[in-house]
């Protein structure tokens, strides 16, 4: 191609992502026609090599995303892995919580969401000014909040927990000691329960776990009365009430290895599905029904990415996770309390 010819195409070229950059706040993502013809599998790879990028990946991922991936995880291996990685760039394939919280453990590393709208209906329940002046009713608790929260709400918290790290920080408190729990009322009321501590609940609750129907869950046990039913403790105490196993999601994927059953009734987000398959392919799992016409419980802000949009982020290293440093040290600290806990409780 003449060097003329050559130069307009990437004038166009750059004219047009310098409006998709404009656009970004209101879309959320990089809006760019791809070639059909490219295999993006291939193009994450080499663009990860050249940009020295890492790709974290939430277990609630699609198949295609997890298994590109560098790292798949929950929230809290993800934080851990995110702090120490040294990549120079990190691609998270989850929602803003969690890139957020990568931002703010490693600050020096660019952190890229492939969708900015990419949020989560717990973080959305817990704003900063109606949680402060929510805290000052309670002056001597401690606040702990499910790390599914806006930076703004860890800047607000004394602790930080997630749904595999909650028991053990909550363990860490004495007995005496009068707690907040925000923004999840589900998980929140789970832990109450199960440690006897009582707890002022946020009223949040997550979208994709508080949609289980008992009543089809119900019927699904009878038609596979040999199956292990295992649950997420963001669902319903109803939900959870007729569950053999709650944990987290590590815990979820680790239990369906380990048990002898060989078939479960899976009440979380059904991407996890796809490790328990890899980890156990002579098990069968269904997914939980939920309590609408949809055939699938699937997160969609977590199902906002696609293998496209992470192309076109990690290509232009766009949308970008910014976060203004005095808030990031003010959130951090309620983070660290958790790392510490979790790290010298060998919870990973
Ligand atoms: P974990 O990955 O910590 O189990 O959390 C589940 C969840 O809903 C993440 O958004
Ligand atoms: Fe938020 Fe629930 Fe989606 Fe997790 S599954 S990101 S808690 S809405």
């Amino acid at each position: 191609m003449c060097e003329q010819n050559f130069q307009k195409m990437e004038n166009i070229a750059s004219m047009d992502l310098k409006e998709k950059i404009a656009e970004l706040p209101q879309r959320g993502f990089i809006d760019m026609d791809i070639d059909p013809t490219l295999d993006l599998f291939e193009e994450i790879q080499k663009l990860k090599k050249e940009k020295n990028a890492v790709l974290l990946a939430h277990y609630y991922q699609n198949a295609d995303i997890q298994d590109v991936a560098d790292y798949i995880g929950d929230s809290l291996q993800l934080a851990q892995y995110a702090e120490k990685t040294d990549a120079d760039l990190i691609v998270f394939a989850g929602v803003h919580f969690m890139a957020e919280t990568a931002k703010i453990l490693n600050p020096t590393k660019k952190v890229v969401l492939p969708d900015l709208h990419a949020g989560c209906s717990l973080a959305d329940s817990c704003l900063p000014g109606p949680f402060a002046e929510f805290k000052k009713q309670y002056p001597d608790h401690v606040v702990l909040s499910y790390i599914n929260c806006s930076a703004e709400i860890k800047a607000l918290s004394d602790y930080i927990v997630t749904s595999s790290s909650a028991e053990t920080i909550i363990n860490t408190l004495p007995k005496d000691q009068k707690i907040i729990f925000a923004p999840d009322r589900n998980l929140g009321a789970y832990l109450s329960k199960k440690l006897g501590r009582d707890m002022v609940l946020w009223n949040g609750s997550c979208i994709v776990h508080e949609i289980f129907s008992l009543e089809k869950i119900t019927k699904l046990q009878e038609k596979h009365p040999n199956a292990k039913m295992i649950a997420h403790p963001e669902c319903e105490e109803a939900v959870l009430n007729v569950a053999d196993y709650i944990g987290s999601t590590s815990a979820l994927l680790k239990y369906t290895s380990t048990d002898e059953a060989t078939e479960f009734i899976v009440a979380t987000e059904p991407g996890i599905i796809h490790k328990m398959m890899q980890a156990s392919p002579n098990k069968t799992f269904i997914p939980a029904p939920p309590n609408n016409a949809c055939a699938c419980n699937d997160c969609p802000f977590m199902k906002m990415n696609t293998l496209e949009k992470i192309y076109l982020c990690l290509k232009y290293e766009m949308p970008e996770i910014i976060i203004d440093e005095n808030l990031r040290l003010a959130a951090k600290k309620s983070i660290d309390r958790m790392m510490e806990i979790s790290a010298q409780a060998g919870i990973k």
